[in-house]
């Protein structure tokens, strides 16, 4: 029989319905965790993720939480313990990525800016406070950060860039604050993955931005999904308050 090494454990993806945080809940259930996505949109994409997990034999549920909505933490949290019992492992992977126009630009939506760190930023601090007060001893907080949180390599990316800085800012605080449990607080900062997110960009991309990568190609959704794998794992319980980067070089 295969090891499964999250077997017992009951995991949180946030944005689980797209992208990384599909790959994320796959490869999480893989392990035997039990699985709850969160979603703003997607309701019959979230289904279907949620029948592809169960299919696996875990436990899976999906639900509509907008992480811009400093009320909805609590509520999302409350509803992962209460259908699946506790929660072990929170991947806070939900985030838009408004980018393309300078700060001086005069077109520059800076309301959109603002949603724009409601859900990357507040929205994960809200998450990370509420699961913080559920998770037992031995509990992994994980995070989906950017190679722009450590290095802004071209213009017309401040807000986001900044909004995923935080969070590396934040969780090495978590780190210190949740040490005494055992929980371990870390960020998985991914390099471009052919996602929804970077819908479009791949033939628009200026050649200085895939020049700027020591492997020149898009990561794969597993790649990065392994990384967060990894950190939710046993073989990663003294790993805390650190920042690990699948960006394939860009922050070389
Ligand atoms: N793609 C890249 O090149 C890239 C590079 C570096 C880092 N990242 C990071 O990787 C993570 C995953 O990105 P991705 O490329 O998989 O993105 P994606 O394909 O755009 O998927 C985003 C996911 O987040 C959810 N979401 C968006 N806004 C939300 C809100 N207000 N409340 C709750 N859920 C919300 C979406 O739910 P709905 O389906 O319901 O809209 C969806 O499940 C993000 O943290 C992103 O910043 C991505």
């Amino acid at each position: 029989m295969v090891n499964k090494t999250l077997a017992g454990k009951v995991a949180l993806v946030t944005g689980g319905s797209r992208g990384l945080g599909t790959a994320t809940a796959i490869a999480l259930a893989d392990q035997g965790a039990d699985i709850a996505i969160s979603y703003v949109a997607s309701e019959e994409k979230a289904a279907a993720v949620v029948g592809q997990l169960q299919a696996k034999g875990v436990q899976a549920i999906a639900i509509k939480a907008d992480q811009g909505d400093p009320c909805a933490s609590e509520p999302l949290i409350r509803q992962v313990v209460e259908k699946l019992g506790k929660l072990d492992i929170l991947v806070n992977n939900a985030a838009v990525a408004w980018q393309g126009k300078t700060i001086d630009d005069p077109e520059i939506d800076n309301a959109a800016m603002d949603r724009q760190w409601a859900i990357n930023t507040m929205g994960v601090i809200a998450n990370i406070r509420a699961a913080a007060r559920v998770l037992p001893d031995g509990g992994r907080i994980i995070s989906v950060g950017s190679g722009l949180g450590t290095r802004v390599a071209f213009p017309g990316t401040t807000d986001y860039a900044a909004t995923k800085a935080a969070i590396v800012g934040y969780s090495k605080g978590a780190a210190r604050d949740l040490g005494a449990r055992n929980i371990t607080v870390n960020v998985v900062q991914a390099g471009m993955m052919d996602t929804d997110m970077a819908a479009g960009s791949k033939d628009k991309l200026p050649p200085i931005i895939m020049a700027s990568h020591a492997i020149q190609r898009y990561a794969t959704v597993e790649e990065v999904a392994a990384a967060i794998v990894f950190l939710a794992g046993p073989g990663a319980g003294f790993i805390t308050g650190s920042v690990i980067d699948v960006s394939g070089g860009f922050t070389a």
